[in-house]
């Protein structure tokens, strides 16, 4: 029987990987890192040279993802599949989407300190001030299934312990982070102009890839 995902999404840089590594520990169940995936197995159309990152084809995303949840099983009863767009997996194979938010201000703090540029740090802060994730996930997926934690300042032993049980007990959970109504935006760049050195960064290349549209 293929397993039931556990789908972790969230803007780069917030803590997915971190997190679904503790949580594939106390679940016994394998990782899949989108960003990974698309790199080993080619699942790209293109090279965007100018944003440096690889545009992902979706459909073969979404079929390779289809095998790999088809063979899981084999005693595994859940597969953890995380990346900025892990809403791509199918409705009937998702068991819960959730999506990590972050403090804007604190994201971009992070990202300029990971070595990131300016521009990068601040582009990445602004995706999640609006929360474009969690407007994707909603996109995709009925409300019932799609979580939010805030993990700003969080332990991320602690974020993966209110994973397992949102999954262990099947409560609901409702999406309710909006930090446009809490923060003002030009904190982001006040941020970032502390904190991220101005041509020193890497421009976003650790972000790898994004998806098309
Ligand atoms: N809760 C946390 N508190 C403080 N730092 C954290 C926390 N979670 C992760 N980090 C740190 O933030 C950085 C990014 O974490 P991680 O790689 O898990 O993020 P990601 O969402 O997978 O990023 P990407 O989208 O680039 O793959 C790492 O240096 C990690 O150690
Ligand atoms: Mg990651």
């Amino acid at each position: 029987m293929a397993c039931r995902v556990i789908a972790i999404s969230g803007t780069p840089g917030v803590g997915k990987s971190t997190v679904a590594k503790i949580v594939s520990r106390i679940l016994n169940a394998e990782v899949i890192d989108l960003s990974e995936l698309v790199l080993k197995r080619h699942l790209y159309s293109d090279y965007d040279e100018k944003r440096k990152s690889y545009i992902v084809d979706e459909a073969l995303v979404k079929k390779e993802l289809r095998t790999l949840i088809s063979r899981c099983g084999d005693g595994k009863e859940y597969l953890i599949v995380e990346g900025h767009y892990a809403e791509i997996v199918d409705e009937k194979d998702l068991e819960i989407l959730v999506v990590l938010r972050i403090d804007p201000r604190e994201l971009v703090k992070r990202l300029c300190i990971r070595g990131w540029s300016l521009e990068k740090s601040l582009e990445n802060g602004e995706a999640e001030y609006l929360g474009i994730c969690l407007s994707n996930a909603l996109e995709e997926h009925p409300r019932e299934k799609v979580c939010e934690i805030d993990v700003t300042r969080e332990d991320p032993e602690l974020v993966a312990k209110r994973i397992v049980d949102l999954v262990r007990s099947r409560v609901k959970c409702e999406p309710y982070i909006d930090w446009t109504i809490s923060i003002d935006p030009r904190e982001l760049w006040e941020t970032a102009t502390k904190y991220c050195a101005r041509d020193m960064g890497k421009d976003g290349e650790t972000r790898g890839e994004e998806k098309k549209g």
